[in-house]
């Protein structure tokens, strides 16, 4: 057995301000091993891997690649070192093409001119897209990419740069199950070449399909290590949250009721979604099932205002909505919608989380007639969802979104949305990077505001969540709704089923 690792980390600490993030992280990988690094929102992960990428300094600590210590000044010092981090959010240039964002740091040259060898830059981004399995013209703009073709572009990206240890954080978040399938086989052959992953991810059913090993960390710490064999899942959850979680889901208290509160009727917007019907009932958490591309979020976009539809009605509270109404006339209606996309629609990144919080409900809180703000009664607000969404005391309320950890960031969107208490909330992928202990706070949050009598409308590719959680399942897959399955029906396989594409559709 190789005796060299991939990578050792001994003792690496790192604050920000004053408040550390990661104390004394030791432990090493073993080469040609892929290791599963998972831990709650904000346990340093990412800012562990930043530090291996030559992203950010440590305070205190080393590492050894492959045998030679390292000390990567900036992220370019890592890829000469052989290290490739596929970050959290893509990074690459959306309207370059795939040849220039493989080749930017080097792009081929004529000879010793200045002019850039376009034949080569073409052939050998094709030969790197073959590697990834990627059918797809070197001249592509990166931005006409679906989100997994993008992950393996990045992937390609890492193979041009000879990369000996891939570091892959989160990236399954985005994609749909065949991609992710292709994503796996892939990595599965990066494995077999002997290159060693560190693979982050919340999902623990995939870190047990494609690791060899496993780290925990836990506020900083490494509070589990060791072969993945050792550990079930509930002991990895509980290494995690650093109690057992009993249960995944919260009890639901209350019970879906008959009174009709979003109505929607044989909504079409041709070639996207069409004839859509079905109703969200006081107090009741109406869930929709697909695969990606099925047309969930097109259907979300539309019932807020953000896309137009060319036919049908759509009613809240017995009252039709104009087409025309917007996403602030829709607001004022009582409709609140938590996108998918959250970097580009959820949040301003530079603003105060407490600012983010603010966004959506300024107005409910100035109701003096001065439209003064009651900054008491805002403070109080924003500790009883910053305690409910558990962001985590070390966070304040003046920080920056941009710092926030990925999950911490869904967490802000989500308490902005719960602020305005909405009458019908739509959620697009609401967990989508949330970890598992912070997910029963968002559950429950979702479970008291159906409780209270809204009504709760849960799009999801997660079947177990929508199982989980919901007083109804829809499954839509080509446009159209293709079940409806009450509790009393629910099961893996029927969803899925009705969730496949039909060939003969066209
Ligand atoms: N530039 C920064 N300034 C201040 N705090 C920061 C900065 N970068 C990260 N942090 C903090 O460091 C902690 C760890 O963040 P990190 O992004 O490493 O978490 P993570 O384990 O990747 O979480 P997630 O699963 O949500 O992605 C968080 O509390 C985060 O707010
Ligand atoms: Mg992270």
């Amino acid at each position: 057995m190789n005796t060299i690792s991939a990578i050792e980390f001994s003792g690496i600490s790192k604050s920000f301000a004053g408040v550390p993030v990661l104390r004394g992280i030791s432990f090493k990988l073993g080469a040609g091993r892929t290791l599963g690094l998972v831990g709650e929102n904000g346990a340093g992960k990412s800012t562990l891997m930043n530090i291996l990428g030559g992203n950010l300094l440590p305070d205190t600590g080393g590492m050894v690649l492959g045998g030679t210590p390292y000390t990567p000044q900036d992220p370019t010092d890592a890829a000469r070192a052989g290290v490739a981090f596929i970050h959290q959010e893509l990074n690459l240039f959306a309207n370059l093409s795939i040849a220039e964002n493989l080749f930017l740091a080097a792009l081929p040259r004529m000879g010793s001119m200045p002019w850039i060898d376009r034949r080569a830059l073409h052939d050998r981004t094709a030969t790197l897209l073959g590697q990834v399995g990627l059918a797809i013209a070197p001249e592509t703009l990166v931005e006409q990419l679906s989100a997994g073709e993008r992950q393996l572009v990045e992937i390609a990206r890492a193979l041009a740069l000879e990369a000996r240890l891939i570091i892959l954080d989160e990236p399954t978040t985005s994609l749909s199950v065949r991609e992710t399938e292709t994503l796996f086989s892939l990595l599965r052959r990066l494995q077999a070449r002997g290159i060693a992953l560190i693979y982050i991810s919340h999902l623990l059913e995939h870190v047990r399909q494609l690791c060899h090993d496993l780290v925990v960390l836990r506020d900083g710490e490494v509070v589990a290590q060791g072969p993945i064999e050792a550990y079930d899942t509930p002991a990895i959850i509980s290494a995690m949250v650093g109690r057992s979680l009993t249960r995944l889901y919260p009890e639901r208290r209350g019970a879906s009721t008959t009174v009709p509160l979003l109505e929607v009727r044989s909504l079409t917007q041709l070639h996207i979604v069409r004839d859509i019907s079905f109703t969200v009932h006081r107090g009741e958490v109406l869930g929709i099932f697909g695969l990606m591309g099925a047309g969930r979020s097109e259907l979300a976009r539309i019932l807020f205002g953000l896309d137009s539809a060319q036919y049908g009605e759509v009613r809240m509270r017995e009252k039709v909505i104009n087409r025309r109404e917007g996403p602030r006339e829709r607001m004022e209606r009582g409709l609140a919608f938590l996108t998918e996309d959250r970097r580009h629609e959820g949040l301003c990144l530079e603003a105060s989380i407490a600012d983010n919080l603010a966004l959506v409900s300024l107005r409910e809180h100035a109701r003096t007639p001065l439209r003064l703000l009651d900054r008491n009664t805002w403070q109080q607000a924003i500790s009883t969802i910053r305690a409910a969404v558990r962001l985590t005391a070390k966070v304040s309320d003046a920080q920056s979104v941009q710092t926030l950890s990925g999950g911490n960031q869904q967490k802000v969107i989500l308490g902005k949305w719960l602020l305005a208490k909405p009458e019908v909330l739509i959620l697009d992928e609401p967990t989508r990077g949330v970890d598992v202990g912070a997910r029963f706070e968002l559950y429950q949050l979702i479970l008291d505001l159906a409780d209270r009598g809204a009504g709760v409308l849960m799009i999801s590719s997660e079947i177990e969540e929508l199982t989980g959680l919901c007083d109804r399942i829809l499954v839509m897959s080509q446009g159209e709704i293709r079940g409806n399955f009450p509790r009393t029906e629910f099961s893996r396989e029927r969803l899925l089923v009705a969730a496949l594409p039909r060939e003969a559709h066209a």
